[in-house]
């Protein structure tokens, strides 16, 4: 495929994202669009032309987050004598795009996450001062037909988005809301998107959604149009781009059938690696939240998983202090996490969101209860997470090398685990998978010497 050169960059864009991969591969895709129009990324907000935030609305914090930075970007715009364009998108704009562009003046536009592809006609209207400065319309499937289909990508690993938006309304979730209704891309679209990125060296590569799992996408046109699963998108995304390594993420326990199971045993490059969030261990809970599965079916899935791929390294996402969550409750997700052993784990304190049904629920949990419950939640989980990355000493293991590590001399890159792995080594072996011995390991990281570089399969 012939690519028309982009042009010389003129002007700069420095893009901050807070939240999920989702908005991380937002960003890169918003990068796409401006570069046509003269953008180049920059690193910091100082003297930049355009200012975009890409922002969360999952929890509270996430939000309070946004206000504030917009205070230190309107000292930013002041000294640019007031020329810099300040953009805020993602789910706050979504969810509150008005009410940012009431409260926050320096605001010149506000975009929800399904109108990237229109921010070159925004800003040129903020250049004219004319027209609508705020676009929130649901149109997933314009955003995707209108983005471009190759893409640039910095580094060896990258986020390939295959599904946006969400159906299933957990009780305590704004996704629903700010993201919209479940769509996947059609299957076509997807591998122009993954030869591009082949095409520039990626080796890993990332299926991104917001419930993945839950992929149907139109089948390739040339074999009719019959809809496709994740398990045969996977397969067929390793085949194409020729990747070493292929991850999904997020899934959800209700769409993990028998074929993605199954894609666990018999894809070699499907990474041992699942993340999927159970949010609690007690069934009480689970139905409380809308999950549509008990805990009883998730243990059965990791089992199940187990028995194909027993190297497989779980991850999760809890939330406690839901409201109505007893001690009781609390202690049935606590006996979950000794059971599964999970290698990483992420977990919050619920935060009540405005518009969601656990926000008039009884039963709200104090917040000193929710931060002892988080401590002692965490605790187990980093003990678990120390544990698994001891259990590597001695083992050799692959790792794809992203880049120069922070101590000068040593390189930096990921185990098939995603964990975080440090080595001596030079930036020859840049964006290469070397095979380590480890000898080390804390609660965040592993390290060990080369022992030798995996070919590049042509
Ligand atoms: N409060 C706390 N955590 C939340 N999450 C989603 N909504 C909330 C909320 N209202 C967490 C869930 C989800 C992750 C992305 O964020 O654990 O899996
Ligand atoms: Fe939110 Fe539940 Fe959808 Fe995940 S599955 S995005 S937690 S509503």
């Amino acid at each position: 495929m012939t690519e028309t050169p982009l042009p010389k960059a003129t002007k700069t864009v420095f893009i901050k994202t807070y939240g999920c991969q989702m908005n991380v591969y937002d960003s890169e895709r918003m990068k796409d669009v401006l570069a046509p129009i003269g953008y180049g990324p920059v690193a910091g907000p100082e003297g930049a032309d355009l200012v975009i935030l890409n922002t969360c609305h999952i929890r509270e914090k996430a939000t309070e987050k946004v206000y504030s930075e917009l205070g230190q970007i309107k000292k930013q715009k002041a000294k640019t004598g007031g020329k810099m364009i300040v953009a805020v998108a993602g789910c706050v704009a979504q969810a509150e795009g008005e009410e940012i562009m009431r409260r926050a003046p320096v605001v010149d536009l506000v975009l929800g996450p399904q109108a990237y592809h229109k921010l070159p006609e925004m800003i040129a209207r903020v250049h004219r001062k004319t027209g609508e400065r705020l676009e929130t319309k649901f149109e997933t499937l314009e955003k995707f037909d209108a983005l471009p289909k190759t893409r640039s990508v910095d580094g060896p690993s990258a986020f390939l988005s295959i599904q946006e938006g969400c159906d299933k309304f957990c009780t305590f979730c704004v996704v629903p809301y700010t993201r919209g209704a479940e769509l996947s891309r059609p299957v076509d679209d997807i591998v122009v998107e993954a030869r591009s990125l082949a095409s520039q060296g990626v080796r890993e590569v990332n299926l991104l959604g917001q419930n993945v799992n839950a992929y149907h996408g139109a089948g390739p046109k040339l074999e009719g149009a019959a809809e496709w699963g994740l398990a045969q998108m996977i397969r067929h995304v390793a085949k194409v781009g020729g990747f070493d390594r292929i991850r999904y993420t997020t899934s959800h326990p209700r769409d993990m059938d028998d074929d993605l199971i199954t894609a666990h045993g018999d894809t070699p490059e499907l990474m041992p690696f699942l993340h999927l969030p159970v949010q609690s261990g007690s069934n009480t809970i689970l139905k409380a939240m809308n999950r549509g599965h008990t805990r009883e079916h998730y243990l059965s899935i990791m089992a199940r998983v187990k028995a194909v791929r027993p190297d497989i390294g779980f991850a999760s996402d809890f939330i406690v202090g839901f409201p109505g969550e007893s001690e009781a409750d609390f202690e049935d997700t606590m006996d979950l996490v000794r059971e599964v052993n999970f290698c990483i784990a992420y977990s919050f304190k619920y935060s009540s969101r405005p518009g969601t049904p656990a926000a008039e629920m009884f039963g709200q949990v104090p917040e000193e209860v929710k931060t002892t419950r988080l401590h002692r939640l965490q605790a187990l989980l980093w003990e678990q997470q120390t544990a698994f990355n001891l259990s590597k000493i001695g083992q050799t293991v692959p790792v794809l090398v992203t880049g120069k590590a922070r101590m000068p001399g040593q390189m930096a890159g990921r185990s098939p685990w995603l964990q975080s792995v440090y080595f001596d080594g030079d930036e020859s072996l840049n964006g290469q998978i070397v095979e380590l011995k480890i000898d080390h390991a804390t609660q965040n990281s592993i390290s060990g010497q080369v022992l030798r570089v995996k070919e590049v399969a042509v």
